[in-house]
């Protein structure tokens, strides 16, 4: 098996991720650091990345309701609490499939399966995601049509996304917007919401694929069932038929 595919299976990092640990040197097969990605790993070979040793382990798949104030990764420099202090009893090395801003709230996917991530985030797979948005402005058909064109951000378009205008206070100059997506680029609500001049000062994203929070209240989590697994592969594989 490929060395990025077997960091990917072992639940260390996405495919992709797995790619960059090498091209920085941190892995090593058999004590020798591995910069060429073709490498493949037979068995009995020793695998380490950054000193430690990977195991292949169980895929475990969990679902948070992520609250505010915590970062999506599995450590900070910093020392700033991370979605993975939410879980505590996990003992398989989890990692959160995207990111939520620290002070975004909602569905929160977490696992040790790479393959899986990778797909999960990968845009042609055109996953919706569903977030709800306190905006400034009042919302109405004219000023959030742009969203369903594509507005520029970071100097590229964005996909067509839908809009629900939940609610509108004309008193406190606000409006409350639902919008769906199926791209994950950085912040990318609240540049969309950004970019057609109706900032967001409060964000939660209620959907991801199948998943929404039912039963859940922020910073609980809860371990997704084999069926839910392969709804959200199912998902994925829909959209790239
Ligand atoms: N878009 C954002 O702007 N923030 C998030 O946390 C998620 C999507």
């Amino acid at each position: 098996m490929r060395i990025n595919k077997f960091i990917a299976h072992a639940g260390v990092a996405s495919r992709r991720k797995a790619e960059e640990l090498i091209k920085q040197g941190l892995v090593t097969i058999n004590g020798q650091v591995v910069r060429e990605l073709a490498t493949t790993v037979k068995s009995g070979d020793v695998v380490e990345v950054e000193g430690s040793p990977i195991y292949n382990e169980e895929k475990v798949y969990y679902l948070l309701n992520k609250p505010k104030g915590v970062i999506s990764s599995v450590s900070d420099e910093k020392g700033r609490k991370t979605v993975i202090d939410l879980l505590p009893q996990v003992k398989e090395r989890i990692y959160p499939v995207g990111r939520l801003d620290w002070d975004t709230t909602g569905v929160l996917i977490l696992t040790n399966d790479g393959d899986f991530t990778d797909k999960m985030i990968h845009p042609r797979n055109e996953i919706d995601k569903v977030y709800v948005a306190r905006v400034k402005g009042l919302a109405n058909k004219e000023n959030l049509r742009p969203l369903t064109k594509g507005v520029v951000i970071d100097g590229k378009k964005t996909k067509p996304a839908r809009y629900n205008i939940i609610k509108v206070d004309p008193e406190k100059g606000r409006s409350v917007v639902e919008l769906t997506i199926h791209e994950g680029r950085n912040h990318q609500v609240k540049k969309m919401f950004e970019a057609i001049g109706m900032p967001v000062d409060k964000l939660s994203r209620t959907k991801f694929g199948t998943l929404d929070l039912t039963g859940l209240r922020p910073g609980e989590a809860r371990r997704l069932n084999k069926k839910e697994v392969s709804q959200l592969h199912n998902a994925a594989i829909n959209k790239t038929k």
